[in-house]
């Protein structure tokens, strides 16, 4: 099973896209891939895959009431599917109010069952709901969650219940920053938890092509504090368009959306994108990335051949297994 939370310390670090394209790449790879949404804002990875209806609706049953033992509904009506065959847990207004609404949780059965505060497993409701309860792991091959890093309570219930990290970061002073601060979090939310987490990776995004971007790669490949399967670049055209095309990278790419003025006004359409080598380098490398953490963290086996069929292009066939998977077959 491949559970894995993407995070983060800072905000606009590629988490969302992250988390969209890593679950499209497993599921291409044979694996069937739930993501769970725990943003409650805008642009989270629920507007992206465009599900959610009732996200804004107070009174339709939603994954913080599951998680508070105080459920409205199946659990399995929770769960969407996307365009792509992943499945999803939209994010609800209510994550928002996590906190709050677990506290009067808290209050309530430590005042029934004589139990203090401090013994009340606050951080392992959500490890309960989908291991315990839901048995998801029976259903599925992949779990990813993407966080809300401000919130510790949903943060620390995801991490206790995914146990691994994805830890994307950006080339800034911040971005490094994040990092310094990483192992150190780790460790104390190991203490706080009292449960092992594990580091996948750090994937540097979003690294263009100046020296100190160069530097920064370096400094991040070099390195043997943790692994860095892959370094992914600048690519603000490909990844805004998920946005629009609602779906993956590799969605954008074979789809070929593309975002341009038309009579005064901005559209997005799909069949316009020109199909650059870079950004199939791109789709590569999340592949590769994907493939990583399948095979290198949980031990699983994938398919490394990549397809990508093209809008009224030819098929390219990408096989991560050759010594030189730049090279790309054409058929
Ligand atoms: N490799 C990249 N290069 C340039 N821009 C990117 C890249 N990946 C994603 N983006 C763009 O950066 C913006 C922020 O990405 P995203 O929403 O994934 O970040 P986030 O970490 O989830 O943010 P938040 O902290 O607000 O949740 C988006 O507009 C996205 O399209
Ligand atoms: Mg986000």
């Amino acid at each position: 099973m491949i559970t894995t939370v993407v995070y983060s310390e800072s905000g606009g670090t590629y988490k969302t896209t992250m988390t969209a394209n890593i679950a499209v790449a497993l599921e291409r790879m044979g694996k069937n891939t739930l993501v769970i949404d725990l943003d409650p804002q805008e642009g989270n990875l629920t507007s992206l895959f465009d599900v959610g209806q009732y996200r804004n609706d107070p009174d339709a049953d939603n994954l913080v009431k599951h998680i508070l033992d105080m459920p409205d509904g199946d659990f399995h009506d929770l769960i969407e599917s996307t365009e792509e065959s992943v499945d999803i847990i939209p994010s609800h207004d209510m994550l928002g109010d996590f906190t709050s609404n677990l506290e009067q949780k808290i209050s309530y059965e430590t005042g029934m069952q004589n139990i203090s505060r401090e013994e009340y497993p606050r951080f392992k409701l959500l490890y309960e709901l989908l291991w315990k309860k839901q048995q998801l792991n029976e259903e599925y091959d992949a779990v990813l969650i993407d966080p809300n890093a401000r919130a510790e309570d949903l943060l620390y219930n995801a991490i206790f219940a995914m146990r691994t990290l994805v830890a994307p970061v950006k080339p800034a002073g911040k971005g490094n920053l994040s990092l310094e601060g990483l192992e150190e979090l780790v460790g104390n939310m190991e203490d706080q938890l009292d449960i092992e987490i594990g580091l996948s990776c750090v994937v540097p995004s979003g690294v263009g092509q100046t020296n100190a971007h160069q530097q920064y790669r370096e400094q991040f490949e070099k390195t043997d504090a943790f692994a860095t399967p892959v370094t992914i670049g600048d690519r603000e055209s490909l990844m805004d368009a998920m946005w629009e095309a609602r779906g993956s990278a590799f969605k954008v790419v074979e789809e070929r959306w593309k975002t341009f003025e038309q009579d005064g006004a901005m559209v997005s359409e799909p069949g316009h994108r020109r199909v650059r080598d870079r950004e199939i380098d791109t789709l590569r490398k999340l592949y590769e990335l994907a493939r990583f953490i399948a095979v290198d963290t949980f031990g699983a086996d994938v398919d490394p051949v990549l397809e990508l069929e093209f809008q009224d292009e030819e098929t390219r066939r990408i096989d991560l297994a050759d010594k030189d998977p730049v090279e790309v077959s054409y058929t």
